[in-house]
């Protein structure tokens, strides 16, 4: 392995932070390398807009499901998809931007692609780092609260920090499950490597003290369960097309 994939491989997502800022230094450097992440045809369609108020960070921590590393940690960023400055290069020739669902998903991966390559430049520097889909949890408070202009999308929110706690890693399926050759597997091949799967997930709980938690139980509970069902109507209120 080779630095990089060094630093990939140590990730955990850390929920426990020392109140340090991250100095704007720091930032502004993760900053620029991660911008570098590919983007499709160089659109560039996302933004991140960074929270310092403290009474904003407090209600963030509310509307995110009171999750504290909202509030405590060193920094807090919401990620955005965005389309808004698209409308104002448009705007300028006296046109208006060609919305659909696919402009949308573009802005959606290269919000997301950059924001990956964010988390692994703090990581590198030895920051912990903890994404938040809490984020979409109300999104209409989250847009009044950072004032968010038509075309502006809040995907996540992500937490850097120094870490305050040494969480060990959580498993991953193993690559057999996830890179085939030619072919999808067979449905049995990858009910085998889910149980492979699951059985490597359940001792890893049992050793931290919760026998009988499997990965698929708590995966259940989840994708079996319709969430946030308001938020496309919120995207298209802020003039995503997502038909
Ligand atoms: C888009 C996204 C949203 C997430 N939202 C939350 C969140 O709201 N709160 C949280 O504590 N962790 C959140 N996580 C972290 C995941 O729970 C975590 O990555 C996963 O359980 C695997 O653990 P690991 O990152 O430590 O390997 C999120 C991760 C992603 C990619």
């Amino acid at each position: 392995m080779n630095e990089i994939q060094r630093v990939m491989s140590k990730h955990c997502t850390i929920r426990a932070f020392r109140a340090d800022p991250v100095p704007t230094e720091t930032i502004e450097k993760c900053v620029r390398a991660a911008r570098q992440a590919a983007s499709s045809s160089n659109v560039q369609a996302y933004c991140l807009v960074q929270v310092t108020d403290g009474h904003e960070r407090a209600r963030l921590r509310e509307l995110t499901g009171d999750q504290q590393q909202v509030e405590e940690a060193g920094a807090f960023f919401a990620v955005c998809a965005e389309e808004h400055r698209h409308a104002l290069i448009a705007e300028a020739e006296g046109k208006q931007t060609g919305r659909n669902f696919e402009s949308f998903l573009v802005a959606v991966i290269d919000a997301t692609l950059f924001a990956q390559n964010l988390v692994l430049a703090f990581e590198s520097e030895g920051y912990g780092t903890c994404y938040i889909g809490g984020l979409r949890n109300d999104l209409e408070a989250v847009d009044r609260l950072l004032e968010l202009p038509e075309g502006v999308y809040p995907l996540f929110g992500l937490c850097v920090g120094i870490p305050d706690e040494t969480p060990a890693k959580r498993p991953r399926l193993d690559p057999r499950a996830l890179w085939f050759e030619g072919r999808y597997p067979t449905d049995d091949e990858m009910r085998d490597w889910i149980a492979e799967h699951d059985d490597r997930a359940a001792r890893y709980y049992a050793e931290r003290g919760n026998p009988g938690r499997t990965w698929t139980g708590g995966l259940l509970r989840k994708i079996t369960t319709r969430l946030r069902e308001s938020v496309p109507a919120f995207y298209a209120s802020k003039g995503a097309r997502l038909q």
